[in-house]
């Protein structure tokens, strides 16, 4: 028995998304699970379970891996709230309020944006998310752009630079000039802080040339590339993302056939955000088209002051299952491994020998119920790293 080992022991239904026999999400019944430094040592029977110095009894409730949030804004100053309510009365989104968060966000000192994203991050794993992507985007100076991912990486692994968010106000009659900055200078200081690299590929924000150039910047600097594609309208970007060979495109609202064809053909994860359309009052996208076109469907938060401000992995999965006609176990699945392929991981988004030990405690006897009570706060326990939470 190593010293500081843990079991997590009497387990209902144990969702392991290790793919055995036909069934993605792998689930086991009447499961243990002993975690040892951090990781997940031993999978097996409750009854074949071994010694441990510590011992959860989980009561015959469900356990999943933690959430995998692969897409989330967190660094910024400001809400947006009359923008949502002016929504709700009418008014369209336009992505037009990223301006009004980069305002913000300037303004704001380093302590404020740290206390933000602490304070989103704290909210998320209490909601079981136990990875999440942090995205720059609303600070689009040099400056702002590189200390926002220098806050992002005191939280996270999964960095994302998304300095071509939207051009700012300051360069709107000069975009390729602000193209030529975020290449440049701008890139040069975000790098050492960022693993992926992000533009939003939509009309008034980036075409398909500048997203290219923009892109291939930042895979020569060493980092992933992903893509918010296809949101509000129709376009190249994800189309683009996969020639490109992008770990995800992002959002996927508006897709044609050929989109569709390209995505499920590829590598690319087609990252689905119901948060925002849920925020936005918009279509949601059709995840049952991408599933049943053999595509990789993950599902993420958005979480961002503006389009989605919701941090709940749990309310995304009920969206999924309610309004995009995914099954509770798709939508798990995509919670979590999805979540996990979207940012090229194999160390978290399942529960199996080696991997994380990142884990949630539902308090419920089975997955079906994160969908089925939409709204009710069913993560009895959360562990990161094997710790409790
Ligand atoms: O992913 N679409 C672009 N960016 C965000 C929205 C940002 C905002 O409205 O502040 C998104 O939805
Ligand atoms: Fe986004």
């Amino acid at each position: 028995m190593r010293r500081g080992s843990l079991l997590v022991d009497h387990i209902g239904e144990l969702v392991t998304n290790d793919g055995r026999d036909g069934d993605p999400l792998g689930v086991r019944r009447d499961a243990a699970l002993l975690v040892e430094d951090g990781q997940v040592a031993w999978i097996g029977s409750a009854r074949d379970a071994p010694a441990a110095d510590r011992r959860i009894d989980a009561g015959g409730a469900a356990v999943l891996p933690g959430f995998v949030d692969s897409h989330a804004h967190l660094v910024f100053a400001g809400d947006r709230a009359a923008e949502f309510a002016a929504r709700m009365a009418g008014e369209r989104y336009t992505g037009g309020g990223i301006r009004t968060t980069v305002g913000a966000t300037r303004a704001a000192s380093d302590d404020d944006l740290r206390a933000t994203v602490g304070r989103l991050r704290a909210e998320m794993l209490r909601q079981g998310t136990t990875t999440v992507e942090i995205k720059s985007g609303y600070g689009l100076t040099v400056a702002d752009e590189a200390r926002s991912l220098r806050i992002a990486a005191e939280f996270t692994e999964d960095t994302t630079f998304l300095g071509a968010h939207v051009v700012p106000a300051e360069y709107a009659h000069r975009p390729d000039d602000y193209v030529g900055m975020v290449c440049g200078p701008m890139l040069a200081a975000a790098a050492p802080y960022a693993r992926w690299i992000d533009v939003f590929c939509e009309r008034g924000a980036f075409d398909a040339d500048h997203t290219r150039a923009i892109l291939a910047c930042g895979q020569a600097a060493g980092l992933g590339v992903r893509l918010h594609a296809n949101q509000l309208g129709p376009g190249p970007g994800v189309r683009l993302g996969v020639e490109l060979g992008a770990a995800s495109v992002d959002h996927c609202t508006h897709l044609t056939d050929a989109d569709v064809d390209a995505l499920a053909g590829s590598e690319t994860v087609a990252t689905l955000l119901p948060g925002a359309e849920f925020s936005t009052r918009s279509p949601y996208p059709d995840a049952r088209r991408l599933l049943d076109a053999g595509a990789t469907v993950a599902l993420a938060t958005d979480c961002n002051p503006g389009s989605s401000y919701t941090s709940s992995m749990p309310f995304c999965v009920a969206l999924a299952v309610r309004e995009m006609r995914m099954t509770p176990a798709e939508a798990v699945w995509a919670a979590t491994a999805g979540g996990a392929a979207a940012l090229r991981r194999t160390d978290v988004g399942r529960l199996t020998p080696g991997a994380r030990a990142d884990l949630i405690i539902l308090d419920a006897p089975s997955h079906l119920h994160l969908a089925y009570r939409p709204g009710v706060p069913l993560i009895r326990q959360v562990l990161h790293n094997g710790v409790p939470r």
